[in-house]
């Protein structure tokens, strides 16, 4: 079974099995049904497809959660809980709040895959994560098929992590998840540069929650590849933090690199340094870093395999290495 349309860097691998589940029930019924003896991997679980590498065809099961359904509950004067199933797509459960005015997730707009996996790596984006407005997710317990309701703090959130993709790896799946937003008096976040930048240009002076989806909409658009015409993963490596000795130093030689304070160290772009490296837009074979965000590696013509994906990334890893002394790491899941 073909996974290219399962993936959002579009590369042609299989899997041997292949099951697309509609509710808890179903997925339940495949997971007692399949045979472990005949199948030596665990299942692999698929949501939207737009965090994952797949480097080799899979010999197991891939499990589609396609979980649909919105519901919310009011709870005080400027409150709403609102609970989606994992298998809705995110940037569609975005706009359903903000047609509903509910504030809280507009910074979060465009990004691609499903609410289902947007705990495992804490989505984040314009100075918005969404451990900001998560209260719990439910999930199935594999080993025991129970579900269980897992609360903010036990996510253990931090930026581009969470339990699910340390401790919790493999054992869990996700099937819904619930939002704190607001109803009337929202929190416009507009802090982060280009989007101020973005609502002047719009000629916006006292922006809505719809305002800044659509700042934030036409700034991706600007300059982020479209998963349907260009195959890739976002942002493929995480922006490292490296202690502040070590950006001074750097600093000393490389008078312009940007940096964050972070805490007791400094966060430093990624697509900067791959940038600086020369990768921007350089092309190898069907793989190319994108011309208009280096952190981005595309599948340009949209024959690359994901060894060739792999492979490119280990040379701008490399190079990132050598000129500056900084390890990247890679932030989409290698399967
Ligand atoms: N930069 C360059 N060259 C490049 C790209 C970036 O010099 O080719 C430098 C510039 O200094 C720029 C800075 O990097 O000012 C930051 O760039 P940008 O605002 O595009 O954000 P980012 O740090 O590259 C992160 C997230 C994105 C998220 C944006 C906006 C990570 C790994 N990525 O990218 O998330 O949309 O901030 O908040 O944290 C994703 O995870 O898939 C993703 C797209």
């Amino acid at each position: 079974f073909s996974l290219k349309n399962y993936n959002t860097f579009g590369v042609d691998v299989s899997a041997k099995y292949f099951a697309e589940v509609n509710s808890v029930e179903d997925l339940l019924y495949v997971l007692k049904n399949h045979q472990p003896s005949t199948i030596n991997h665990q299942p692999l679980f698929l949501g939207g497809g737009s965090n994952i590498l797949l480097t080799k065809n899979f010999e197991g099961l891939v499990i589609q959660l396609n979980l649909k359904g919105i519901s919310e509950e009011i709870i005080g004067e400027n409150t709403v809980l609102v609970t989606a199933k994992s298998g809705e797509n995110w940037h569609q459960f975005v706009q359903y709040c903000l047609e509903k005015n509910y504030g809280g997730l507009e910074n979060l707009s465009l990004i691609p895959g499903n609410v289902g996996t947007s705990p495992m790596q804490n989505i984040g984006a314009y100075g918005v994560e969404i451990k900001d407005h998560f209260v719990s997710c439910k999930v199935l317990n594999l080993e025991t098929f129970e579900i269980e309701n897992f609360t903010n703090e036990e996510c253990k959130f931090g930026y581009r992590e969470s339990f699910f993709k340390r401790e919790g790896k493999g054992k869990y799946v996700i099937l819904e998840v619930t939002f704190q937003l607001t109803t009337k008096n929202h929190t416009i976040k507009t802090d982060y540069g280009a989007i101020s930048t973005e609502l002047e240009n719009l000629g916006i002076h006292n922006p809505t929650i719809q305002d800044v989806s659509k700042a934030v909409i036409a700034i991706r658009q600007s300059k982020l590849p479209d998963p349907k015409v260009i195959g890739n993963a976002g942002s493929f490596f995480k922006n490292p933090s490296i202690p502040l000795e070590q950006f001074e130093n750097l600093k000393q030689i490389f008078e312009n690199i940007p940096g964050y304070p972070n805490g007791d160290l400094v966060k430093v772009p990624a697509g900067w340094l791959i940038e600086q490296c020369g990768w921007k837009g350089k092309q190898i074979g069907n793989v190319a870093s994108h011309k208009l965000q280096a952190l981005v590696i595309v599948n340009v013509t949209g024959n690359a395999t994901g060894k060739e994906i792999f492979d490119f990334s280990t040379m701008i890893i490399d190079s990132v290495k050598e000129k500056f002394g900084i390890e990247l790491e890679r932030e989409v899941n290698i399967i």
